[in-house]
Order: C-alpha cells, then structure tokens, then sequence
C-alpha cells in the first residue's frame, strides 16, 4: 500500500499489561462488573482457546461441536452508548484483568477516529486497514503451535461512529461506506488468521451499528447513565474522606440524578471530570471543602444532555 501510516502515527501510544495503572483505572470502575466478567472471558478465550477445551474435558467430554461454536466466533466486541459511561476506561483497562487472569502479556493498539481519518480522500480506509495489518503481524508473532499463545494484542477503535452506519443508508458518503468496507474485512481477515488478538470498538451511535459489524460482534455491551446506587458509589469514594457522609451525600445523589425538569441525570464523566474537580477548586487555595458548597454546586450542574443519533 502507498503512503502508510507508521505504527507510530497510527497509534499514538501502546498500553502493556499486566500494569498497575490500568490495574487500578480499571478496579475505580463503577457499575461494570457484568461487562468487565464477560469481556474478560471473550478476550481471553482468544489468547487462550485451549482454556475452553480444558473446561469442556472436564465438564463435557462430549461438547466437541459445541466448542467450535463459541470459538469461531470473530474476535469484535462493540461496546456502545451514551457519552461518559465507561467505554474507552474500560477498553483500556480491561486488558489488565486478561494478562493477569491468563498469565501473559497483553498489547494494546488505540485508534481513535474521532479526529482522524477526516481529511485527504481514502484516509479513513487507509488508517483502518493498515491497523489491521498492524495488528495481524503483531499477533502472528505471538502464536505459537498448541494452546495458550505467547501474548496477545487488543486493537481498540475508539470513537467508531463513523463507521457504525448502516452501509444501507443512502445519505452515507462513499468514504464512510469504504471505512465500513474496511473494518469488516480487517474483521474477517483476523478471524480467519486464528490469531491472538480481538478488536475492541466503541460508539455513541448503536442504532446505527452497520448491519454487517453487528452480525459479526461477539458481543455488543451497552452503557448507560449511573443509577442512584451507582452515583452514590463514585461521589462517597471521593467525597467521604473529605468528611461529607449521610444525608449530605445523599442530597447530592439526589442532586445529580433526573429531576421535575430533565429527565435524565448526570453521566459518570459528568461527576468525576465536572462536579468533583469544581468541588475541589470551589475550596482552594485557602478553605476546606464543605457539604453546602459541594451541594449547591451539585445542584448548579446542568448534567451532559444525552447522544441522540442526530447529535452530531
Ligand atoms: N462506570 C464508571 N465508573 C466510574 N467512573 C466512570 C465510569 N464511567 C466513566 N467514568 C468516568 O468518566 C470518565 C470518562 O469515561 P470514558 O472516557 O470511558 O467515557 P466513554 O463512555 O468512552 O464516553 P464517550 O462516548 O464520550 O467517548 C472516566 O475517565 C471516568 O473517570
Ligand atoms: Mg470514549
């Protein structure tokens, strides 16, 4: 191919583990535990295929067919939602939880395409395409003849809503449609490589999951807005040490939930990157936090307005 990009300037950065930093990302991770114990298994069934035929002669001696069926599943996860929910924390940390839980080192290629892929004609199916190259060598490397591989390698596409629309509608721009294009192939070229690796792609726009990338998906997890319990949760671990417990904690559940006049409350980026850090600031340089203040801010928040497909 012509002019492709460097592993470089593809990936801005590579993430390793086993790591403590994404060890610990990932344990402040609220709410997820459903989609953390299944993207785990997924994942590591694809570094380690002989983990499954281990369970079934032990469980199943007779489950021969039934093995292939979970097995051949393409290596896709599609992780979608609304804005702020968890979705690249937890692609980006659950790769953590994998190399501990198969004792091997894991890989991580991010690709966002969010500010990618926008300019020159041919970008976008370029930058999906040599991603996948990228990702299929690297992985090759690690095989190895029988059983558990040597490594593995996640590819993250992160920010995928341009590829997740359906090939069908008929306003989608030819380049979109060859991204889509790409992404599927880089999809099938992987499976039928039987190599250790799986991609990991994130969207907003899960109504407009192309019908092909559906169909191929493992799995498609959803992620929502925080429930009471769950914003209970982040706010007392930050907030209970700076001394606001009881009924001051639950006025700003309360405060930060749906009210009379929105329907919809706070996202978890709209408490840990908004309320949190404007708490904080609220105070310094030269007065202690107080319940009042952390309140009336709370109360003052407008929380973000939830991804509609027209949104952006
Ligand atoms: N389930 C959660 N528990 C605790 N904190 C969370 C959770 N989800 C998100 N956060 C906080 O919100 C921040 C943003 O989350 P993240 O970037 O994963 O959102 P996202 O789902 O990828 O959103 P977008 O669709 O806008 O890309 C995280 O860094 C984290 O601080
Ligand atoms: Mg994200």
């Amino acid at each position: 191919m012509t002019g492709k990009p460097a592993l470089d300037d593809l990936f801005e950065r590579r993430i390793c583990y086993p790591d403590v930093d994404p060890q610990l990302r990932l344990s402040r991770l609220v709410g997820l535990d459903d989609q953390k114990t299944r993207l785990c298994k997924i994942l590591g069934l694809l570094v380690n295929p002989a983990g499954l035929e281990v369970w079934a002669k032990l469980h199943h001696p007779a489950a021969g067919s039934l093995l292939d069926t979970v097995l051949r599943r393409p290596p896709l996860v599609v992780l979608a939602g609304d804005v702020g929910s968890g979705k690249t924390e937890l692609a980006e940390t659950i790769g953590d939880a994998v190399a501990r839980q198969e004792g091997i080192d894991l890989t991580l290629f991010p690709l966002s395409l969010s500010t990618r892929g926008q300019g020159r004609v041919g970008e976008m199916t370029q930058l999906i395409s040599a991603a996948f190259d990228y990702t299929v060598h690297e992985a090759t490397k690690l095989r190895s003849t029988g059983g558990r591989a040597r490594g593995g390698v996640i590819l993250l596409v992160d920010e995928a809503d341009a590829l997740a629309q359906s090939r069908e509608a008929s306003q989608m721009h030819h380049e979109d449609r060859a991204g889509v294009n790409a992404f599927i192939r880089g999809i099938d070229r992987l499976a039928g490589a039987h190599v250790p690796a799986a991609v990991i792609m994130c969207t907003n726009r899960l109504g407009a999951l192309d019908p092909a990338i559906r169909r191929r998906a493992a799995e498609v997890m959803l992620f929502t807005r925080p429930n009471d319990d769950q914003r209970r949760h982040v706010l007392k671990l930050r907030l209970e040490p700076l001394g606001i417990k009881g009924a001051h904690l639950e006025s700003l559940v309360s405060a930060t939930g749906p009210d009379a006049g929105l329907d919809y409350g706070c996202t978890f980026s709209d408490l840990t990157q908004r309320l949190i850090p404007s708490i904080v600031l609220d105070a310094y340089p030269n007065k202690p936090v107080t319940a009042a203040r952390a309140i009336a801010i709370a109360k003052a928040l407008v929380p973000t307005p939830p991804f509609t497909e027209n949104s952006k």
